[in-house]
């Protein structure tokens, strides 16, 4: 196993129960690992609809899955859009959607996207270099507050004010080392200790942000849930608690059923639940994976079962 091996692959597997004829929907194709091991597990028939905002990657995971022909379909747009495309594909209900989040390996790898923090690089970080704001303009032309709520928000920095400020005060910012330095340089010596680099959460912030990743999640988990066909499951896995605690609420509360309160004797809210939980605990990975991947050891997998009405 190297780290371009996908996350929870064989759980993933496991939980989807890929068949044979069946329809999937890879709402996530990064490198295609997982639509791999999903149309290997429905051969002869299956077939997957992989979607892609990262037409660099794509090129990549195209040459990867070319043995199995037109079994693999490539779309490229955004997972949150799947309701309106996937019908145009036949894939109008889907036996199995996976949703595998956030960025791969092989994108953190590359020094030139921006990414990441220990390589040098320009301060990009969008999936798809065709459109949309880098993290340099976000960084370069937001305000001080407004730097401030993305670093809280999505990367839950406590110091949160005080790196807006110091990127406000050294402005312009172009590259990753001149962001990783000028974090390093300041943080806390608390901070210093620990073992990730106080830039992480600064990073992550920024790329949540310029690919819009959380509005994706709550607009493309609904959308899963409405295109599948009953009997079908959903997998998602995130890698930050702001994304599975969305997915976590919505699978909980799509799987309540009647909302009455216990003291009432018959039900009178005719609630039905949508969904049944597969996985009641989110599903980690396991120490080996976690020793040979340690980007795995952030995510959280959950699957549903879409119920018959
Ligand atoms: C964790 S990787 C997926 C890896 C994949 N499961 C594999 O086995 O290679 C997530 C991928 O999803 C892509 N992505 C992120 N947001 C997306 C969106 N809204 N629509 C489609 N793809 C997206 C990223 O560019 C990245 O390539």
């Amino acid at each position: 196993m190297n780290t371009h091996t996908p996350v929870l692959y064989q759980e993933v597997l496991d939980l989807l129960r890929p068949q044979a004829n069946g329809r999937y929907l890879d709402g996530t194709l990064g490198a295609g690992g997982h639509t791999a091991g999903i149309l290997d597990a429905s051969a002869p028939d299956g077939r997957v609809l992989g979607f892609y905002r990262d037409p660099e990657a794509i090129a990549f995971a195209r040459q990867k899955l070319a043995s199995y022909g037109n079994r693999v379909t490539f779309v490229n747009d955004s997972y949150a859009r799947m309701r309106q495309i996937a019908p145009k594909h036949g894939f109008d209900q889907p036996n199995g959607i996976l949703l595998d989040l956030g960025l791969s390996s092989r994108q953190l790898d590359q020094g030139e996207r921006g990414f990441s923090f220990r390589q040098p690089g320009p301060l990009d970080m969008r999936f798809d270099q065709t459109q949309g704001e880098t993290a340099a303009d976000l960084l370069n032309n937001r305000t001080e507050a407004e730097l401030a709520e993305i670093f809280w928000r999505y990367g839950e920095e406590k110091q949160s004010r005080k790196y807006a400020r110091l990127i406000v005060a050294n402005r312009p910012l172009t590259t990753t080392t001149q962001l990783a330095d000028l974090i390093a340089g300041t943080a806390f010596q608390s901070s210093r200790r620990r073992r990730i680099h106080p830039a992480t959460q600064i990073f992550q912030a920024l790329r949540i942000a310029v690919n819009h990743e959380l509005e994706a999640v709550e607009t493309g988990v609904p959308a899963a849930i409405d295109l599948l066909k009953p009997g079908g499951r959903l997998a998602v896995i995130s890698f930050h608690s702001l994304e599975d605690r969305f997915v976590k609420r919505l699978f909980r509360q799509l799987s309540q059923g009647c909302t009455c309160p216990p003291e009432q004797p018959v039900c009178t809210c005719g609630g039905q639940a949508t969904l049944r939980l597969i996985t009641r605990k989110a599903v980690q990975a396991t120490p080996e994976e976690i020793e040979v991947n340690p980007r795995s050891r952030s995510a959280r997998l959950r699957v549903v079962e879409k119920n018959a009405l």
